[in-house]
């Protein structure tokens, strides 16, 4: 059996939906077993991966292979992977392979192959059962809790999709060591922004770590809290329909975040570090509307720039269609532009703004330049 001494387990209090995120060492293993358990009980199990995951965790796959799992494997990697095209191919992959309703898909994978094998589940035989195993930072904190999941249209980000909450998410430390540098940091965008909307002593345990890597000793504990942060809003709010506050505050920094992935080109920015660019943008919008004292500015800029994260855009976007990817934006209410602002660090709200002369304003102060 691995060794599962360092591992920290929380719930996600929903009920008859509640499931565990389990985070720290050896879940690889405990993936494994699990699956075996699955087919002891003659359901089928469909795992959902990227043709470079596949290689890189080749012997978790042959393992799998050889005990009668389904892999399959998407066709292209990163957010060009979250579309309608892939997610028929997993489609007709589940029906030739005549999974019925008690199959298991399994998303082993960053964000992307936790949204689209998800939106899978959610949706193929009107919804089967899903387990999370996410390989990235970004997907560990965020995408793999909360049961969000679904896939870009040309339209935007994220417009299609379905709540489906997990069976279970298990987060292996082990393999944060072979992220991408520039995907770990991309991570660590969410991470802060989870400390700038609802814990200041998280903002500043992060300030006094300075620049955190894969093995960093406080990366668990970072991740449980990032994790209980999020399961406490999505217990309160699962389907994002509180009038004021609620799951919605979970998007600082997206509105602006979604407009330049849209207007940049799915995958010219990686999610995280369009997110950084809107926390920085969302906290400058807070302090224009006088909700936030300006010299929170710094610390934010700083603890965002030290993570190696962009706190402005590498090259211009058209102002007039960032505007517009904004206004098609899920969180446009009644025509007014909806943003989550800070009136401290540590405490978010929600907010309509009309204004788009002083949104220009903002978006001007991250053209390079
Ligand atoms: P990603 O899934 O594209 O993964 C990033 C890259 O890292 C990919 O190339 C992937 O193959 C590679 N990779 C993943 N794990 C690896 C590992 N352990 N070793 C080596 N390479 C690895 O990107 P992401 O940042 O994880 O997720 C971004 C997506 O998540 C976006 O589509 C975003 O919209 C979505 N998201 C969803 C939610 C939600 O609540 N559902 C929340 C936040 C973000
Ligand atoms: N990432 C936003 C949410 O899960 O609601």
């Amino acid at each position: 059996m691995p060794n599962t001494s360092a591992v920290t387990t929380l719930i996600v209090a929903l009920g008859e939906r509640a499931y565990p995120i389990h985070i720290g060492a050896g879940q690889l293993a405990v993936v494994l077993a699990e699956i075996e358990r699955l087919l002891a009980e003659k359901r089928r199990v469909f795992v959902v991966t990227t043709p470079a995951l596949r290689k890189i965790y080749s012997a978790f796959f042959q393992k799998t292979t050889e005990i009668g799992v389904i892999v399959h494997e998407t066709s292209c990697d990163g957010e060009q992977a979250k579309r309608v095209g892939e997610l028929e191919c997993i489609w007709e992959a589940l029906a030739a392979a005549r999974l019925d309703r008690t199959s298991v898909v399994v998303a082993f994978g960053g964000g992307v192959i936790g949204d689209l094998a998800g939106f899978s589940a959610a949706s193929y035989l009107r919804g089967i059962d899903f387990i999370q195993v996410p390989t990235t930072l970004l997907a560990m904190v965020d995408s793999a809790v909360g049961g969000k999941t679904g896939i870009n249209l040309a339209a935007g980000k994220n417009l299609a999709g379905a709540f489906h909450q997990p069976q279970a998410v298990f987060s292996d430390m082990a393999v944060l060591g072979t992220l991408p540098a520039r995907e770990f940091a991309a991570g660590m965008g969410e991470v802060i922004k989870y400390g700038m909307l609802g814990d200041r002593v998280l903002f500043d345990k992060l300030v006094a770590a300075g620049p955190l890597h894969w093995q960093h000793p406080l990366l668990p504990e970072i991740i449980r809290r990032c994790c209980e942060i999020k399961a406490e809003i999505v217990r309160d709010d699962e389907h994002e329909t509180a009038k004021d506050g609620g799951r919605a505050l979970l998007n600082l920094g997206h509105t602006f975040a979604h407009a330049i992935e849209n207007v940049a080109g799915y995958g010219e920015y990686l999610h995280g570090e369009a997110v950084a660019i809107g926390l920085m943008l969302a906290a400058r919008l807070s302090v224009s509307l006088d909700l936030l004292d300006a010299a929170n500015l710094a610390p934010i800029e700083a603890l965002i720039s030290a993570n190696n994260l962009p706190v402005r855009l590498r090259a211009s976007l058209p102002m007039d269609d960032l505007l517009e990817a904004m206004r098609r934006d899920k969180k446009v209410r009644h025509g007014a532009l909806r943003f989550v602002v800070m009136k401290s660090i540590g405490l978010a709200e929600t907010l309509s703004v009309d204004d788009e002369s002083l949104v220009r304003r903002i978006w001007a102060s991250v053209m390079p330049g």
